[in-house]
């Protein structure tokens, strides 16, 4: 027994060599790269193993086998959406960097929270701030932190924006989105006593993009009922289709009713970063404030969100606290611009997060970034003429930023009975397609209709690779639905 909990320094070495290892086998890009990207089949055994095994009092055995035993189980028992054949969901695509600097930040036991003890980190975290804010082309002054994902960047973002306008009472405040808003929206809204009926889920238009003649009615309408809008929260990139919602008319509409404006850009922000993807999302830049996560479109682990405010200092609003007196330290003459994040968010002890992105854009420069993200809309583009060419398949939305939804035509042999019998269908494919471990694709809705959904954001996929992907996902479609019965039937 080591009360002390260390480990001789050799076998460290060999365990740090074996995890980094283990790790690089599953990074790897090419055929020599392990493990499929979904769950084995034989997963369920290992879950319920783990689920119930005791506490070891003493220790469990050799810990370079059990390093072994952990990379099996995260191999094998677990789905990848760093997998180039993940297509399902918002992936995440993470770069080798990004995890190197996971390594060193836990590594170094960094606390981030507060400058006396984080000071280098804290400065590292507002640089790439900064790097991101450009690389968004938001405006010079926006600025924020990094947090765990997207969800906790809506529910930062919207804390500030309640404090900001209708205080923590809240009384009244109403807030207004279109139904293709994530549910971190709505459950954000929900943590901050802001319930359903104080939230108007608009419908969406044909583009599926939040109605601005529907808005302002609403608005009105409730302003007349003596409610206080206070609240629109926008989209750049709908997870479902990657849709964008008009952010100038409503940067324009918002200014003019005094509301805040918050852009969910958690997936595609980073659109921003490429030409085209810059005249998509203009209006970003008059945002009161955007949510981006870098775990999705900009290539780091699962863990990293980020929330940008044009006006920083409502953060302060929001989570500044009077510091305990065993924080207090006094100046230290150096404080010009530095910032205590404990005082910008939630967390106080604080994951060094924004280590990861730093390190990603120094080794590879932000030209390398640009050419991923618009590597993505291209392979987009090219899925979707793919799609389009088959003549058993059609494509339904998109290409939009980088997803595409497609559908099966009806077979030859008679059309479903009822839509339900298609949609059915659609959900049936995912799973055989997930269940043979080759791909990951996700069934989502499009007009009342479940279709085929593909996000193709990893810069280490294929064109030839995604094109397979397809191919098997008509193969499976034609076996339940049976052969198509014309190109460009309706379902
Ligand atoms: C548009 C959008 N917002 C928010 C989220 C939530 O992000 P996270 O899972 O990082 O909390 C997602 C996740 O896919 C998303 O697509």
């Amino acid at each position: 027994m080591d009360a002390s909990l260390t480990l001789p320094v050799e076998s460290v070495a060999a365990l740090g060599h074996r995890v980094w290892e283990l790790v690089s086998e599953h990074l790897a890009a090419g055929p020599e790269r392990h493990g499929l990207p979904t769950a084995s089949p034989g997963s369920a055994v290992d879950a319920d193993r783990l689920r119930s095994e005791p506490l070891p009092g003493a220790p469990a055995g050799d810990p370079l086998k059990l390093v072994d035993e952990v990379g099996r189980l995260l191999r094998e028992g677990n789905a990848h959406p760093d997998h180039p054949d993940f297509l399902a969901f918002v992936p995440t695509p993470g770069t080798v960097t990004g995890v190197l600097g996971s390594v060193l930040a836990t590594g170094f036991a960094v606390p981030t929270g507060w400058r006396f003890t984080g000071r280098v980190s804290s400065a590292i975290e507002s640089a790439t701030v900064r790097w991101l804010v450009e690389l968004l082309g938001l405006a010079p002054g926006t600025s924020g932190l990094f947090v765990s994902g997207g969800s906790a960047a809506n529910l930062t973002a919207l804390t500030a924006a309640r404090d900001a306008l209708v205080g923590t009472e809240a009384r009244g405040a109403t807030a207004y989105f279109s139904d293709q808003t994530h549910f971190s929206v709505p459950r954000a809204l929900h943590i901050l006593g802001i319930g359903e009926d104080r939230i108007r889920v608009l419908p969406g238009d044909a583009h599926r993009r939040i109605p601005l003649p529907g808005l302002a009615r609403q608005v009105a309408a409730d302003r007349a009922n003596g409610l206080r809008p206070f609240l629109v929260v926008a989209n750049a990139g709908t997870t479902a289709t990657g849709d964008v919602d008009p952010l100038p008319e409503l940067a324009a509409f918002c200014r003019g009713e005094g509301l805040w404006l918050h852009v969910d850009g958690a997936f595609g922000a980073p659109a921003a970063l490429t030409e085209r993807g810059r005249g998509l999302l203009a209006g970003l830049d008059a945002a009161d404030s955007v949510s981006v996560d870098p775990h999705k479109w900009l290539f780091q682990p699962a863990g990293t969100g980020c929330v940008l405010l044009r006006d920083p200092a409502r953060l302060t609003r929001a989570f500044g606290v009077g510091l305990p007196g065993y924080l207090e330290t006094g100046a230290t003459g150096h404080d010009e611009g530095e910032v205590d994040y404990l005082q910008w968010g939630v967390e106080q002890t604080r994951e060094f997060r924004a280590l990861r992105l730093w390190l990603s854009l120094k080794v590879f420069g932000a030209d390398a970034f640009r050419a991923a993200v618009e590597r993505g809309q291209a392979m987009a583009d090219d899925i979707a003429a793919y799609i389009d060419s088959r003549p058993d398949l059609e494509v339904v939305t998109g290409p939009s930023l980088a997803v595409v939804t497609f559908r099966g035509l009806p077979p030859a042999a008679g059309p479903f009975p009822c839509p339900e019998a298609a949609d059915r269908t659609v959900d049936e494919v995912c799973r055989d397609l997930r269940s043979e471990g080759r791909a990951m694709v996700a069934g989502v809705t499009v007009a009342g209709r479940r279709v085929f959904r593909l996000c193709v954001i990893n810069p280490r996929a294929q064109p030839d690779g995604l094109r397979a992907v397809v191919d098997r996902v008509a193969e499976l479609w034609t076996a339940r639905a049976g052969a198509p019965e014309r190109p460009g039937a309706a379902l």
